[in-house]
């Protein structure tokens, strides 16, 4: 039977396994040009990882915003030096002018109105502010190493779930951003530690049908016998200036 997914019941399995993308975080940081002088918020944040990184790497003020009392609770568990809020992208809980940069990581697809998110991420940056969008687009989701192969049943679930990039590109701008344009980030590596599929310690993972997983993690179990296996993250990255 296929699961709901219950971002509190998840934060444990995101605290374990979720890590920063090096090549995402390297960007935010570089093209962002993010200093101590940045006011800096992650909308829907989960457990902290990519504020808490920029945070440790340029002194700037930061927020989290986040639905999930659990994932803020894992986040909070990290330092005060962030302020975590709860609360939804489509209401932030910031004043008009807050922030110099916005970014999102995984979490466009959750959202249930994209466009309200993004006015309410132009209301609270300033002029010429900065936002980032963080996700993965129809060729990311046909090719991702190990997903696509090993649970090919991912792909249309993803399909189906995730904003296509010319979509998300008009609505950041019927929201008013300008100067919007994409690069693609790619992390590789190996490992044996196939934990996250285990647990389905991924979203798309508990959409699926029970014995498709089944039969994707017994395959992926032989392959992790005989080796490490290659994994590859890849993302588009989104930018955009109001
Ligand atoms: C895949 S996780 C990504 C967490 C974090 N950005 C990261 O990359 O580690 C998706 C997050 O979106 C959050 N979320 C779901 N609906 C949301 C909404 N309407 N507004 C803001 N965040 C939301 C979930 O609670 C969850 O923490």
């Amino acid at each position: 039977m296929m699961q709901a997914i219950n971002y509190d019941r998840l934060a444990a399995d995101y605290a374990r396994y979720r890590r920063v993308h090096p090549r995402v975080l390297e960007r935010l940081l570089q093209r962002g040009e993010l200093g101590p002088d940045a006011r800096v918020l992650e909308v829907g944040c989960g457990t902290g990882n990519y504020i808490v990184a920029v945070q440790e790497a340029t002194e700037c003020i930061a927020w989290g915003v986040d639905p999930s009392a659990e994932m803020l609770a894992r986040a909070r568990s990290r330092g005060d030096r962030i302020a975590f809020l709860l609360g939804v992208a489509e209401a932030l809980p910031l004043k008009a002018g807050a922030c110099t940069h916005l970014f999102t990581v995984d979490v466009i697809h959750h959202l249930r109105d994209r466009s309200t998110f993004f006015r309410e991420a132009h209301r609270v940056l300033v002029d010429g502010g900065i936002i980032c969008t963080v996700t993965d687009s129809a060729d990311i989701i046909r090719h991702r190493e190990p997903l696509a192969d090993y649970f090919p049943e991912t792909v249309e679930v993803d399909l189906r779930r995730y904003p296509s990039i010319p979509q998300l590109m008009a609505e950041m701008r019927a929201a008013g951003f300008a100067g919007i344009a994409q690069e693609v980030v790619e992390y590789a590596f190996e490992t044996r530690d196939i934990s996250i599929y285990r647990e389905r310690g991924l979203s798309t993972l508990l959409l699926l049908p029970d014995d498709a997983f089944r039969r994707g993690l017994s395959r992926l179990e032989r392959l992790a016998a005989r080796g490490p296996i290659r994994v590859v993250l890849r993302y588009v990255m989104l930018w955009g200036h109001r």
